[in-house]
């Protein structure tokens, strides 16, 4: 049998994704995004998990879009195999993803990475788009992500050059949440992903939104937004909670309701 593409684990409310393609950096086919896909909205679904977390090896989170597939492919077929829509799902998924990254996250590793919520990088971490050395651009959000992460001047720069940035660098560009060493890359991660998930889930899915909202919308439209959820929220049992808590001096009891 082959290896699964996928390696899935629970561990307490985090759902921890590893991707599985040691031999190609990772490469993301499309049967691995689509069971990628598959098993996030499985994890959206489950009410004991709180937090995804999305990783890889030590030598790579992903390599990209695996261009031997890739290679031959003509553009009426990508249309009919809707060679994003697996992507697209991905970006709906309500619970917080954190990517936890070490070695290659290029081309679409590194849209992959800027899909999830946060990024935690090893110190040896490489971001990049390099599909111009290939004849392209990138194709899963690369262009529209990095530059709303980083800046038109850095994008711009990154995408036309395909150059490699380190960790520190896509740090001090806003592009990853923090830079760790290497060997506590799990440990870090998980420790933000539990954090995380001790938190009331209601408000952290309509958080999640809200800031998503405010990459999509104008100012009005997502202040709008952000009241009707802050609105909304005063008619869960953790908004109650979380409030009595903090007037009797004590620490809340979120139950999710
Ligand atoms: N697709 C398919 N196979 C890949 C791959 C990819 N994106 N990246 C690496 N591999 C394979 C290599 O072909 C190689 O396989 P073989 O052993 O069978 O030859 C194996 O992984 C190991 O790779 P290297 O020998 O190249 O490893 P290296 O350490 O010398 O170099 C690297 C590492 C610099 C990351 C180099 O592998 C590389 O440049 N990879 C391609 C990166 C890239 O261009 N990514 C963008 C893809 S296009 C895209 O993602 C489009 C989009 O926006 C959706």
């Amino acid at each position: 049998m082959s290896e699964p593409l996928l390696l899935v684990e629970r561990r307490e409310a985090v759902g921890l994704i590893r991707l599985n393609r040691p031999r190609v950096l990772n490469a993301l086919n499309t049967t691995l995004v689509r069971e990628l896909a598959d098993v996030m909205e499985e994890m959206d679904r489950d009410d004991e998990i709180r937090v995804i977390v999305l990783t890889g090896n030590e030598k790579a989170f992903a390599a990209g879009a695996d261009i031997q597939e890739m290679a031959e492919t003509t553009p009426v077929q990508f249309v009919v195999k809707q060679f994003f829509a697996d992507w697209e799902r991905i970006r709906r998924i309500a619970k917080p993803i954190i990517a936890s990254v070490s070695g290659y996250a290029l081309g679409g590793g590194n849209e992959l990475a800027m899909c999830c919520d946060m990024i935690v990088a090893s110190e040896t971490a490489r971001f990049g788009q390099p599909e111009i050395n290939l004849g392209v651009i990138p194709g899963a959000g690369g262009t529209q992500r990095l530059t709303k992460a980083v800046g038109k001047m850095k994008a711009m720069e990154l995408i036309l050059t395909g150059r490699m940035m380190s960790a520190q660098e896509a740090f001090e560009l806003g592009l990853v949440n923090r830079v760790v060493p290497q060997d506590k890359l799990e440990e870090e991660t998980m420790a933000l992903a539990g954090e995380i998930a001790s938190k009331p889930p209601i408000a952290v899915r309509l958080g999640k939104q809200a800031v998503l909202k405010a990459l999509d919308l104008t100012l009005e439209h997502g202040l709008h937004f952000e009241q009707n959820a802050f609105f909304m929220l005063f008619s869960s049992e953790d908004q109650r909670e979380g409030m009595k808590a903090f007037v009797e001096k004590r620490k809340p009891e979120f139950k999710g309701k």
